[in-house]
């Protein structure tokens, strides 16, 4: 199949909507960020790249603590809302119901279906921006997003986001299981 080269440009597909968290001078703020990304598993440790100028960014640098919160399909405008417009500018405080963890200053969506409560471990500095890397320090869950006792990925509903073409996406249809849909190709090797 030919080839199209794009150039160097970040095309990782689906990329993640999330609503990043913090407390900037005593008051919530969130931004919408779609470059997040989990770097460990044991510690659970994420990643989130912020703009360095971004009000999100000046409450992690101040608290050491972050939110990253997962909203549904169906909050799609209040979100893209939040990544229109800055704290600079605009009060976002009473935007959400905000909630905090036990230990934390990091402000949380009760509104979003999973909630992601960070504390920062690392801060890697590029050339236009910053990565936050922050360990999960607890989940949480809206109730009737779970299946089983599990997050069930079709209830939380969560909003994807697609680079370049500007779309927000819902996920789609299960087309497998991991770890084992692979398995009848290793009998094949055999
Ligand atoms: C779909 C979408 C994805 C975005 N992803 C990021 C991102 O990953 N990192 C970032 O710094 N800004 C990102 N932004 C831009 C910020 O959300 C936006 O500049 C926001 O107004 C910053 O708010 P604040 O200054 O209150 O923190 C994104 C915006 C949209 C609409």
């Amino acid at each position: 199949m030919k080839k199209v080269d794009l150039g160097a440009g970040p095309f990782l597909y689906p990329k993640p909507v999330a609503l990043v968290g913090s407390d900037v001078r005593g008051r919530p703020n969130y931004c919408v960020a779609a470059c997040v990304g989990i770097v460990n598993m044991e510690p659970p440790t994420l990643s989130v790249s912020l703009n360095k100028t971004h009000y999100t960014t000046i409450g992690i640098r101040e608290s050491g603590t972050f939110s990253v919160n997962t909203p549904s399909a169906d909050m799609v405008e209040i979100t893209d809302y939040c990544g229109l417009v800055s704290g600079h500018k605009v009060d976002k405080s009473d935007m959400f119901d905000t909630f905090y963890g036990k230990a934390s200053t990091a402000p949380m969506i009760r509104q979003c279906p999973i909630n992601l409560e960070c504390r920062v471990v690392q801060t890697l500095d590029f050339p236009g921006e910053v990565a936050f890397i922050g360990e999960i320090v607890a989940a949480y869950v809206d109730e009737t997003c779970l299946t089983d006792g599990r997050p069930d990925i079709k209830k939380i509903d969560p909003l994807l986001f697609s680079f370049r073409d500007n779309h927000y996406l819902r996920v789609g249809e299960p087309v497998g299981r991991a770890w084992s849909v692979g398995k009848r190709l290793m009998q094949k090797e055999t």
